[in-house]
């Protein structure tokens, strides 16, 4: 399948933190691949500024290897490559000092898109912004891009907003959550929202539950001094989980414009009630040598949890009644994302009692093998009487869109929708702060309860407690598979 491609306007991007690893890992290949489709116009600058002590030829030696590393050899086009690489500048710079500051403002042209890439950690944040300002490098129409982890709490992500605000307006600040730049994720807005099918259904009447199951294989690995002072919850739920659940239990918003979306999210996690102990679960993968949490992190007494699943409750007139269970965790059995909605049983049976229910499901697949099937019933073939059945009506993006379909990397999406100036995707700061609301009397009530997370084998689908959380309702977790 051709997507189609609408060039965005020329500009000229500056990474901040260019050689670290995620601009080699997702910025930079991302780029790249939108260079390749043709979507970024001949004339942009792309402009690498780091502590490292290069000169350009040197990053564009850097930016070649990465893209070596990160992209399959079939993408790397010799012509495409040298093209790009011939619009890649850098500037050393010194984001608390003077160093670098006159040379990258020699870079910016009138007339262009600016937008600065924050790839840096958050207590830079602040300094890169008033340099930017300060030094009339950035202006009114400037953009800037920041990252997770934004804060670590309510009252830390309040002052990274307040250091942003000084020199900056809302509308110029992109907060990634590179979630929401996932082709399926959108996908999820285009489910509900461009379908006449589900959304009389799609309320606390119809709905049992929803689970958000986001599991992967990988462990912590050379992230584990950084992960262990944040944890699953502050690592996938303040951000991603939040922002899947928001997805799902959100009212339609008027259009497809940044505020009616964020205003709509917004609401979600202000209706989220407060979670009470029991309704939560840590979990720690406890394994032999490189398979053992404790061991990656490198701190034999840590209590930070790489597994949570918990069970919310959205009070609103539309969710009053249906819990949103949510599960995500490290080194667990399969790599997969899904959301997974379970409709009420039928009222009344008219087939007998001897038929076996199975509730109508719809699940949303993410990652891997990105796709959506609706569980329904059905009448089994053959003799034997009205014998039901349920069966799959299942659908991979792959199969039905064609095997050629290139799904992109979330970061190409969010970077060109910057240029572009939609913040549709991107989170506002009162969106940030109010999940940080919700999360923080979570973590402080494990504080207080000195909470031990529970230990679980590599490779399993996580600790006992997690099963437990679904079987006292009566449920279960879909398997991770
Ligand atoms: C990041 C987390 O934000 O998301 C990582 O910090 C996690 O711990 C990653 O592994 C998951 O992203 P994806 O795109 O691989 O599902």
């Amino acid at each position: 399948m051709v997507a189609r491609v609408i060039p965005v306007d020329c500009f000229d991007l500056v990474i901040f933190g260019a050689t670290g690893d995620l601009a080699r890992r997702k910025i930079l290949p991302g780029l790249y691949r939108r260079w390749k489709e043709g979507q970024i116009p001949e004339g942009s600058q792309i402009v690498g500024a780091a502590r490292s002590d290069l000169d350009a030829d040197g990053f564009r030696e850097l930016v070649r290897a990465a893209l070596e590393e990160f992209l399959p050899k079939a993408e790397l086009l010799p012509e495409t490559v040298a093209s790009f690489l011939g619009m890649l500048g850098y500037v050393t710079i010194d984001a608390r000092g003077d160093a670098g500051w006159p040379e990258l403002a020699g870079f910016m042209r009138a007339g262009m898109v600016r937008a600065f890439y924050f790839s840096v950690a958050p207590a830079l944040f602040g300094d890169l912004a008033q340099r930017l300002k300060e030094r009339g490098i950035a202006d009114r129409d400037s953009r800037i891009v920041v990252e997770k982890p934004f804060g670590k709490n309510l009252s830390t992500a309040r002052r990274l907003n307040e250091s942003l605000a000084s020199y900056f307006h809302e509308d110029q600040i992109y907060r990634i959550d590179h979630y929401l730049g996932k082709e399926t994720v959108q996908n999820l807005m285009a489910v509900r929202f461009a379908n006449i099918l589900f959304e009389p259904l799609w309320n606390a009447q119809y709905i049992d539950h929803v689970q958000i199951t986001v599991a992967e294989t990988v462990g912590v690995g050379g992230r584990g001094e950084y992960y262990d002072t944040s944890g699953a919850i502050r690592d996938m739920v303040q951000n991603h989980m939040m922002q899947l659940l928001c997805l799902i239990a959100m009212e339609p918003p008027n259009c497809f414009e940044p505020d009616a979306m964020r205003d709509e999210k917004l609401k979600v996690i202000r209706a989220l009630d407060p979670l009470a102990p029991a309704e939560v679960v840590r979990g720690q993968y406890r394994g032999k040598d490189g398979d053992d949490y404790l061991t990656e992190a490198g701190n034999p007494d840590s209590r930070t949890e790489s597994f949570v699943a918990m069970k919310l409750h959205v009070s609103n007139w539309r969710w009053k009644g249906t819990p949103f269970y949510l599960r995500t965790g490290k080194r667990l059995r399969a790599r997969t994302s899904e959301i997974s909605v379970t409709f009420k049983e039928p009222p009344h049976s008219i087939f007998g009692e001897s038929n076996q229910w199975r509730a109508n499901m719809l699940v949303i697949r993410l990652q891997p093998d990105e796709g959506m099937d609706l569980r329904v019933m059905i009448k089994e073939p053959g003799p034997g009487g009205m014998r039901l059945k349920d069966v799959a009506l299942d659908m991979s993006f792959a199969e039905a869109l064609g095997d050629d379909l290139d799904i992109p990397d979330a970061y190409e999406r969010l970077i060109m929708d910057v240029i572009r100036g939609n913040q549709t995707l991107f989170m506002r700061g009162d969106e940030v702060e109010a999940a940080w609301g919700w999360v923080d009397p979570v973590l402080e009530m494990m504080d207080e309860r000195g909470d031990v997370p529970e230990p679980y084998e590599p490779g399993s689908t996580g600790p006992e407690g997690s099963m437990m959380l679904m079987h006292r309702d009566g449920r279960r977790w879909r398997e991770i598979k």
